[in-house]
């Protein structure tokens, strides 16, 4: 019975209110939302176990980071040549996760849906639809393309795939899962009543990919259609290079299990989390944990001496998933303080300060044997939409894209307007040098704003 199992696990105060009866309490909702809940994994991080624990930064130092200009130089080539061999012989997967909440953005809907190129306003979904279409028309093989949503956007996502005939992708290739969810609880370890009348539940963080992969089937298929390596990225960052050749093949030669793109900081203050090397293994810290010290360390240049910006792109093989998912195994949970929505006793509306438990995927990196962390230009990689306005928004996003495609038109030679926004579609060209072979279908001079595709 509902309410004996409640009271096993120590929470009475739901078990009571369902007991009395409660207007503002749902049996049903209460049963599904445990029913989706590991109590056993909940009750350990209630008592403060299989929690992240921040190293000692007397043991960080800046990681080994391969540098951009490492793409330009001869021994670059046999590496893209060896990912693009990956890529012909079907070995690669692409991973987006779009699970989040977007709300710093405060939107609804799911992240993807959102409208960010500049002059189309294609959504995000269909940017990186169209950029795997045109992989696998490079690559004359399709690139399974696997989408983590979450128990709130999973239904809106499939359906919006549906309604737009998957963006040319063939729906075979398409495989949506959904990630954990995991109750959020009050400082005193209770679980929370939320205004559905069910438990407040949160999901379990970008970290449960891993899982989810698993107990969905995922690396089943995987492993079925031949993949060894999965190209993993952030649902909200249009300017991702996806399946970068040269990551890949970095990646896959160096036997790396894991390994990570970055971006140099813009300032000491960015608030984003960088990738240290800690007892020899990488390993991201984030913003929040990072001491003013460490912050503002500079090298012997006088620069940022931890620089190396997590732009959340990784390489990550199938293999280390499957041992990482294993039993026992798991990434340690982050305990993030939020206020909660919820209600009082009477079923008022209430607010309280509650805790919420997440795990990241880049918990993973020093669980790695090896890894490799290869720094790319910022403005040709890295302009994800988190914010509403200034930094990371919308907005600044929109300009980065424009701009990044108005480069390849100058560097041949094509005047573009500062006023003009331009977008080159994914299907039309998928980097810079693939605009010379469509030298004569592109204006001498750019004067509107311009879509080429
Ligand atoms: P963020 O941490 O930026 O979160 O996620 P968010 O949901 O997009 O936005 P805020 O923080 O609520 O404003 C980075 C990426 O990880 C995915 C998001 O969809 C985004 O692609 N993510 C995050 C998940 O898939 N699941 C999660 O539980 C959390």
């Amino acid at each position: 019975m509902l309410e004996k199992r409640l009271r096993l696990i120590g929470q009475d105060h739901i078990a009571k209110l369902l007991e009395e009866d409660a207007p503002f309490i749902s049996r049903q909702e209460i049963e599904k939302d445990l029913g989706q809940t590991d109590m056993s994994l909940v009750n350990e991080l209630i008592k403060g176990n299989y929690l992240y624990h921040e190293p000692d930064m007397e043991n960080v130092a800046p990681a080994e980071i391969i540098p951009a200009s490492f793409a330009e130089s001869d021994e670059a080539r046999s590496y893209r040549k060896h990912g693009e061999e990956l890529l012909k012989k079907g070995r690669v997967a692409v991973l987006i996760v779009a699970g989040g909440q977007g709300s710093r953005l405060g939107i609804e809907a799911p992240k993807g849906v959102v409208e960010v190129s500049p002059v189309r306003s294609k959504s995000l979904f269909q940017i990186h639809a169209e950029k795997i279409l045109a992989l696998s028309r490079r690559y004359s093989r399709p690139v399974p393309l696997f989408i983590m949503t979450s128990r709130e956007n999973d239904d809106h996502t499939r359906r919006y795939f549906k309604d737009h005939s998957f963006f040319g992708l063939n729906p075979e290739d398409v495989f949506f899962f959904t990630q954990g969810m995991l109750p959020s609880v009050a400082q005193d370890g209770k679980l929370i009543i939320s205004r559905q009348g069910g438990l407040f539940m949160n999901p379990d963080g970008h970290g449960g990919t891993l899982a989810a992969l698993r107990r969905n089937g995922c690396l089943e298929t995987l492993e079925s259609r031949g993949i060894e390596e999965i190209f993993f990225f952030q649902v909200d960052n249009p300017l991702v290079f996806v399946c970068d050749p040269l990551f890949i093949g970095l990646h896959s030669l160096r036997g790396a299990q894991m390994s990570s793109k970055v971006v140099r900081k813009r300032d000491f203050g960015e608030k984003v989390g960088i990738i240290a090397k800690v007892e020899g293994k990488a390993r991201v810290i984030e913003y929040s944990d990072m001491s003013d010290d460490m912050r503002y360390a500079v090298d012997d240049r006088n620069e940022i001496l931890y620089w190396g910006g997590n732009a959340a792109i990784h390489m990550i093989r199938r293999d280390f998933i499957e041992s990482l998912t294993g039993a026992d195994r798991r990434l340690p949970f982050h305990r993030a303080h939020k206020t909660i929505s919820t209600v009082d006793s009477k079923g008022n509306p209430a607010e309280i300060k509650g805790v919420k438990f997440e795990t990241f995927i880049f918990d993973a990196l020093p669980l790695a044997e090896n890894t490799i962390t290869m720094e790319v230009i910022r403005e040709h990689e890295f302009a994800p939409v988190k914010n509403r306005t200034g930094e990371d928004s919308l907005e600044s996003s929109k300009i980065m894209q424009s701009n990044l495609h108005k480069s390849w038109l100058k560097h041949l030679g094509i005047e573009v307007g500062s006023e003009n926004l331009v977008e080159i579609c994914p299907l039309f060209a998928m980097e810079k040098d693939d605009l010379a072979a469509h030298i004569e279908h592109l204006p001498i001079k750019i004067v509107k704003d311009t879509y080429i595709g």
